[in-house]
C-alpha cells in the first residue's frame, strides 16, 4: 500500500473505532438508565429518616468522614429532627462493614438498672401508653455506642460530628410534621416543658422549636468526650432528673455501662450473604422469615390472583410462626442463644415450612404468647467512598420513649425495658431487652446492600417485604420499599396497609386469616446499595424521608 493510502486507512480505522466506542458508551448510558436505580449513580450516600439528617451525614462523608462518622452525625441530627424516635437517652445497634468487607457488630442497647423492681414485668402494659413512666427506663447506651464505633472506624475528629446538630438545636427550626403530630399526646407529661411557648401553650407543627439544653449537653460531650455522660457532670444531672421522676437509677448504672462488640451472624440468601447482629437483636427472626420464603422458590413476582394469594398466605403464616418464636430472642449474656441460632438455620426454616399448609390454624399452632406491640425507632444506612458501610438502628422505644424529659440535660429518656414484655418471665440487672431491630448488610460478588428498618414489630415485615421485592422480584429500592406491607400483629391478627390490593385481601380473608384494621403503618425502611461502582439510596416516604448522596 502506498504511504498515503496507509495513512488514510489508519485514519479510517481510528474514526471507525471512535464511532464504535461512542456507540458502546451511549448504549451503556442508555442501559444504565434501565437498571433499577433511583436517579443517578453516586459515590457515597446516606439514607436516614429525614432529608435534613441524610444531608448532614452526606456532608460528613464529603469532608472525608468514614461511614461510621456519617452515621453518627446523621443519628445526632435525628435526635432533634425526630426526637420522638431516637436520641442520646436511648440505645443503638451498629452493623459495620469495613472496606475489606469484614463485618462487626457494636451493640449499645440499653441495660436493666441494678435497682430494678424484680416484679416490674407483672405490670406490663396491655396497650401502648402515653403517660410518663420512669419504671421502664433502661440505662442509655447510645453515646458509648458512638464512641466505640468512632474509636474503631472514625476518620474525622469526634467533635466535628456534633457541630451541625448543636447548631440546629441551638438556632431552632420549624417543627416538621412527623415530629409535631405527636406533641398533643404528651401534653400532661414532663415533655410539655420542651414544647411550650413563653405563655405555656403547646407548640404546633411549623412553630420554631429549640433544643437549647440538649445543645449544651451535646457540646459538652463533643468537647470533653463520652465519659462526661457516663461518669461526669451530665451523668450526675441525668440521674438526679430520673430519680426525681421516680426512677431507681444510680450513677453506678451509668458508670458500669459497657457496649458489646461481636462478630455478625450471617445467613446465605441466594448470591448474597446477609450479615446482622445476634440476639438481643431481631435479625434471627428476619432471617427465618426470608429463609422460609426462599424455600418456596418464588423467585419472580407473583402475577396471577392465585399466585399472589398463595405467596401472601405463605408469607403471613411465616410471620405468625415468627411471632411465636420471638420469645427465644434474649440477651445471650443471660440466656443461651442456642435456640436463636437454630432459628437462623436452613433446616429450621424447612421444618417451619413443612408446618405451613394451605389453611389457617389456631394460635397454639404457632406457639404464640400475645404481647403488646410498640412503635418508634430510627434507622440510618450509609455507604462511603472507600466501600465501608454502616447499618445502624437506634431507638428510645415508643414514641417519646418513657415521656420522661430530663430538664437539666435536655435528654428524652427511653422506655426500652417494656420490650421485656414480649416474654415477661424474667428481668435481671445488666440484661438487655429483646429487640426487633435488624440492621443488616447484604453482600454478593458485585453488590453491597445496606438496609434496616424502624417501627418496632413492623421492622420484620417492612424489611422482608423490601428485600423480597428488591432481591427476588427485581424491583428498584424505591419500588421495593414502597410496596404495601401486610403486618401480623402480636395477637397474630393480620393488618393490611391501606393501598394493599383489595381483591387480595378478600382472597386471604376467605382462607380464614383473622383480620384487624390497622390505624397506622409506621414501618420505615432506609437503604443504600452499591452495584459495581454505582451507589443509589432510598429513604422511606412513609416517614417523609429522603436520602442524600454525592
Ligand atoms: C391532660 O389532662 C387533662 C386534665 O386532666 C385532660 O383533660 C386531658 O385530656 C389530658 N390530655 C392528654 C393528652 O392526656
Ligand atoms: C469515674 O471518674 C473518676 C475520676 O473522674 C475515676 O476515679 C473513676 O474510676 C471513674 N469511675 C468509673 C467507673 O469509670
Ligand atoms: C433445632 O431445629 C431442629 C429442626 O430444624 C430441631 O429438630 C432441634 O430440636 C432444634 N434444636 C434446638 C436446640 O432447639
Ligand atoms: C389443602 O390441601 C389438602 C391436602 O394437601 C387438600 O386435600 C385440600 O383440598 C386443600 N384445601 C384447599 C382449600 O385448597
Amino acid at each position: 500500500m502506498p504511504e498515503f493510502k496507509k495513512v488514510c486507512f489508519s485514519f479510517l480505522v481510528i474514526v471507525f473505532a471512535v464511532i464504535v466506542v461512542a456507540r458502546v458508551v451511549t448504549l451503556g448510558v442508555l442501559l444504565s438508565r434501565f437498571r433499577p436505580h433511583n436517579g443517578t449513580c453516586s459515590k457515597a450516600a446516606v439514607a436516614a429518616d429525614s432529608g435534613k439528617c441524610s444531608e448532614i451525614g452526606r456532608d460528613i462523608l464529603k469532608m472525608g468522614g468514614s461511614a461510621v462518622d456519617g452515621a453518627i452525625a446523621a443519628l445526632l441530627c435525628t435526635s432533634v429532627i425526630n426526637p420522638h424516635s431516637a436520641g442520646i437517652g436511648g440505645g443503638c445497634m451498629f452493623t459495620v462493614m469495613d472496606s475489606s468487607g469484614y463485618v462487626t457488630i457494636i451493640n449499645a442497647r440499653e441495660t436493666v438498672p441494678a435497682g430494678v423492681n424484680p416484679d416490674l414485668l407483672k405490670s406490663c402494659p396491655k396497650i401502648m401508653e402515653w403517660e410518663e413512666d420512669s419504671r421502664w427506663i433502661g440505662v442509655p447506651g447510645e453515646i458509648q455506642g458512638y464512641a466505640e464505633a468512632h474509636r474503631r472506624y472514625g476518620k474525622l475528629p469526634w467533635d466535628i460530628l456534633f457541630e451541625p446538630t448543636i447548631r440546629l438545636a441551638r438556632e431552632g427550626f420549624p417543627i416538621p410534621y412527623i415530629q409535631g403530630q405527636h406533641i398533643p399526646r404528651i401534653a400532661n407529661t414532663s415533655l410539655r416543658k420542651l414544647y411550650s411557648d413563653e405563655n405555656g401553650n403547646l407548640l404546633k407543627i411549623g412553630d420554631i422549636v429549640k433544643f437549647e439544653k440538649l445543645a449544651d449537653t451535646l457540646e459538652m460531650i463533643a468537647k470533653q468526650g463520652p465519659d462526661v455522660f457516663y461518669n461526669g457532670s451530665i451523668a450526675e444531672d441525668l440521674i438526679r432528673d430520673i430519680q426525681q421522676a421516680g426512677g431507681t437509677h444510680t450513677l453506678q448504672d451509668l458508670a458500669s455501662y459497657k457496649v458489646t462488640v461481636t462478630d455478625a451472624w450471617t445467613v446465605p440468601l441466594g448470591e448474597y450473604q446477609m450479615y446482622f447482629p445476634p440476639p438481643p437483636s431481631g435479625g434471627a427472626i428476619l432471617s427465618l422469615v426470608l429463609n422460609i420464603m426462599k424455600g418456596f422458590k418464588m423467585n419472580s413476582e407473583p402475577k396471577t390472583a392465585d399466585e399472589k394469594t398463595l405467596f401472601y398466605h405463605r408469607y403471613i403464616e411465616a410471620l405468625k410462626f415468627a411471632n411465636g418464636l420471638k420469645k427465644y430472642i434474649r440477651d445471650p449474656k443471660f440466656n443461651s442463644d442456642e435456640k436463636a441460632k437454630n432459628i437462623t438455620e436452613d433446616s429450621f426454616a424447612g421444618y417451619i415450612r413443612s408446618l405451613i399448609t394451605n389453611e389457617t390454624h389456631d394460635d397454639e399452632y404457632y406457639n404464640l404468647t400475645p404481647y403488646v406491640d410498640s412503635t418508634g425507632t430510627t434507622h440510618v444506612s450509609v455507604l462511603a467512598e472507600d466501600g465501608s458501610a454502616v447499618s445502624v438502628t437506634s431507638s428510645i422505644n415508643d414514641i417519646f420513649g418513657s415521656k420522661v424529659f430530663s430538664p437539666s440535660t435536655g435528654i428524652i429518656l427511653n422506655n426500652q425495658l417494656s420490650d421485656f414484655c414480649v416474654s415477661p418471665d424474667s428481668i435481671s440487672p445488666g440484661e438487655q431487652p429483646p429487640s426487633t431491630t435488624a440492621p443488616a448488610v447484604l453482600k454478593s460478588q458485585s453488590i453491597t446492600l445496606v438496609i434496616g428498618g424502624s417501627g418496632s414489630p413492623m421492622i420484620t415485615t417492612g424489611m422482608a417485604t423490601a428485600l423480597m421485592n428488591h432481591l427476588w422480584f427485581g424491583k428498584s429500592l424505591k419500588e421495593a420499599i414502597d410496596t404495601p406491607v401486610v403486618f401480623v400483629n402480636s395477637k397474630n391478627a393480620v393488618e393490611f396497609e391501606t393501598n394493599f390490593e383489595k381483591d387480595l385481601i378478600d382472597a386471604l380473608d376467605a382462607l380464614g386469616h383473622n383480620r384487624q384494621t390497622a390505624d397506622k403503618f409506621y414501618n420505615v425502611v432506609n437503604a443504600v446499595e452499591k452495584d459495581g461502582s454505582c451507589i443509589s439510596a432510598w429513604s422511606d416516604e412513609r416517614k417523609k424521608g429522603k436520602a442524600a448522596a454525592y
